[in-house]
């Protein structure tokens, strides 16, 4: 069973929820904000069903509600920032605008950001940057759980460490890929172990080393009080990039790396490398235009393969779910509803179902 909701009715009942946890109504809109346009965007993995583990990492103390991003080195094209905890969403939104003027002024500004709660999906700071006309690079990783498996290794030993690469091209849409370095994101999971649906084999291992096709194995403690583990995509190349996104969005943040056992802690911190580039300043603007533009239709004119329509591009997915559920509303099942009304009745939040 599922409900479906309109776009605006869910932000409202989001952000009664977040301000009732103890945010500013300002924190709660921008929360509740970024978690539905995920929805939209297609990704349910990183939108409103995260709001119960949102609620819980608050009153355990790992996130901090009303917290700011700290500048702790600024010089100039570079800068480490604090997220001091605080809700990604709006950690992200400061630290992303800092970066940016930095890149419009200075040509490219690296930027380390430290020790932030969730940052979701990490395409919408990517957005920012394209937006602005800046190409955008983001190396992520998780402090949760040791939810995926190394390449060769039969048990879980880091996060599903997101990299995103975005991309403007010139009279187009822009070329955006975000994508979590395990085969599929841990939320994905959740979300088929709350529908009650098996997954596609080659996406697990269960918590003895053994492939499996049940997404519970990395949703709730196993018989032997142990989880499975997610794979990389891309085989040994995957789990490269993977541990690539620990050493850059963990160490070279100071977020730090995961190298502890599990425990039942609900905050997800995030470390978050970011390099941004303004081509202006790089004296190949105008190639740069003609030469994007020129690939990624060379890329669409392509001929579709057997069971596809047609060529895309990184980003058009998520587009296309936007332009869709603007109108159609966004799916809810009934166990992540519940989740979320429960939520809201431990902050005193009781929303009618
Ligand atoms: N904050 C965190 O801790 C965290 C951790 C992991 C993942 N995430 C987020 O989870 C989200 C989901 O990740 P995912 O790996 O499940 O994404 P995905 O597999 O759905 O998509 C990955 C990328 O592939 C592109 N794509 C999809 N279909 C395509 C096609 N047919 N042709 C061309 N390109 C196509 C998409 O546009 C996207 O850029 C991402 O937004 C990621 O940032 C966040």
């Amino acid at each position: 069973m599922s409900k479906t909701i309109q776009a605006a009715e869910l932000r409202g009942r989001v952000a009664t929820i977040i301000r009732a946890a103890g945010s500013s109504e300002a924190e709660a809109k921008t929360v509740a904000h970024n978690l539905v346009l995920a929805n939209l965007s297609g990704h349910d993995s990183h939108g409103v069903g995260m709001v119960p583990r949102y609620v819980d990492a608050v009153l355990e103390k790992g996130l901090t509600p009303n917290a700011s991003a700290k500048v702790v080195v600024d010089i100039g094209a570079m800068l480490t920032l604090d997220g001091q905890r605080g809700y990604g969403q709006v950690i992200g939104e400061q630290a992303m605008k800092l970066g940016i003027a930095r890149a419009r002024e200075h040509g490219s500004c690296i930027m380390a950001l430290g020790n932030s709660h969730h940052l979701g999906r990490i395409g919408h700071w990517a957005e920012m940057a394209v937006a602005e006309g800046l190409v955008s690079m983001h190396f992520v990783n998780v402090q949760s759980r040791p939810v995926v498996a190394p390449w060769g290794g039969g048990d879980g030993r880091f996060g599903t460490n997101p990299c995103c690469i975005g991309i403007p091209v010139a009279g187009r849409e822009p070329f955006l890929l975000d994508f979590a370095t395990s085969r599929v994101a841990q939320g994905k999971m959740r979300v088929a172990h709350n529908e009650g649906k098996q997954v596609e084999p080659g996406l697990l291992i269960d918590e003895n080393g053994q492939p499996t096709t049940n997404p519970g194995v990395v949703v709730v403690p196993q018989s032997n009080g142990l989880y499975g583990a997610l794979m990389t995509f891309g085989e040994h190349k995957g789990y490269g990039m993977a541990v690539a996104c620990e050493l850059l969005g963990g160490a070279l943040t100071g977020t730090g790396t995961w190298h502890r056992e599990a425990d039942q802690r609900r905050a997800v911190i995030n470390g978050m490398l970011t390099v941004l580039i303004d081509p202006k300043k790089l004296g190949t603007q105008q190639k740069f235009e003609e030469e994007t533009r020129a690939f990624i239709d060379w890329l669409k004119q392509g001929p579709a393969a057997p069971g596809f329509d047609e060529v895309k591009i990184a980003g058009e997915p998520e587009r296309k779910a936007r332009a869709a559920r603007e109108t159609s509303g966004i799916v809810v099942d009934d166990t992540t509803w519940n989740e979320i009304l429960q939520a809201g009745r431990k902050v005193g939040a009781a929303l009618a179902d």
